[in-house]
């Protein structure tokens, strides 16, 4: 399969705009005003996801965005039935199934593939008659890969966020969630060394997911600063980012965070 080297596309997590109305329960800021800005400052895809708890996007959301983006939709849910059938009513260009804890404050870890094979067959079987294509947000480690490739969904995306703590702690002395890796005051030869390893997991997987066909994304904790030996990984094709291009557009404005964003996607 080819992958143009060149191309590092950007989705754009708008879920945070939702999380900032929903801390009035009002309607203002309408995560709808982000398409166009997005669209026109670079970005490729809008990614939303639609939680069970519906903590910030709701269906309604959903449905107006999916209605009238500019760019390719990327949903990203869990694999619940009920949920299921809204992506198969909404029918977005693309499902990301993402494991879901009610408690958790963002999403931790990937899918256990292997763990859940019949469920996340049943919804990608259900997806694929919608015509949807099907991502599967996964760790970085082969056993996923494989697991996600014999269900025979399109993408994956690998979970970043164990990179991103890592590379927070080693750079910042500050980890980049409440899940930083313990214990917190590991030296600086060890943080360098976990880190090696965490970015070598994703390389790794990378170019295995590549290898046997899939196309590969990835996302989770990816900010302006630890986002550059992502983009040298020439497998993946695309990044979802949320959290830090929002945090950005509070002081310079949803445009220039992602333009900003974009050129540093450039490979
Ligand atoms: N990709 C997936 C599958 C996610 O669940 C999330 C978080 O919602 C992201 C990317 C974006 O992560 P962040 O907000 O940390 O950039």
């Amino acid at each position: 399969m080819h992958v143009d080297k060149a191309k590092m596309t950007l989705g754009v997590n708008i879920d945070h705009i939702a999380v900032l109305r929903e801390a009035r329960k009002i309607n203002d800021p309408d995560p709808l005003m982000a398409l166009a800005i997005c669209a026109q400052s670079g970005a490729d895809q809008i990614t939303i996801h639609l939680r069970e708890d519906r903590r910030h996007i709701h269906d309604e959301d959903a449905r107006r965005i999916i209605a009238s983006s500019p760019l390719p939709v990327n949903l990203e849910c869990a694999i619940e039935p009920s949920i299921i059938d809204i992506v198969c009513t909404l029918r977005p260009h693309r499902a990301t199934l993402v494991p879901e804890k009610r408690q958790e404050v963002t999403t931790e870890g990937g899918l256990d593939v292997s763990g859940n094979y019949d469920s996340i067959y049943k919804a990608v079987q259900q997806l694929k008659e919608r015509e949807i294509e099907i991502s599967l947000f996964i760790d970085p480690t082969r056993e996923a890969i494989e697991a996600s490739e014999r269900l025979g969904v399109e993408w994956v995306e690998l979970h970043t966020g164990s990179y991103a703590n890592l590379y927070a702690m080693r750079h910042s002395a500050l980890p980049h969630s409440h899940h930083a890796i313990e214990p917190l005051n590991l030296s600086r030869h060890a943080l360098d060394s976990l880190l090696e390893n965490a970015y070598g997991a994703i390389v790794d997987a990378a170019n295995y997911a590549r290898s046997l066909g899939l196309k590969v994304a990835a996302g989770h904790g990816l900010n302006y600063q630890n986002i550059a030996p992502i983009v040298t990984i020439e497998t993946i094709e695309e990044l979802n980012i949320g959290q830090s291009i929002i945090a950005r557009s509070v002081f310079t404005g949803l445009a220039t965070a992602v333009s900003d964003m974009k050129a540093l996607c450039h490979r």
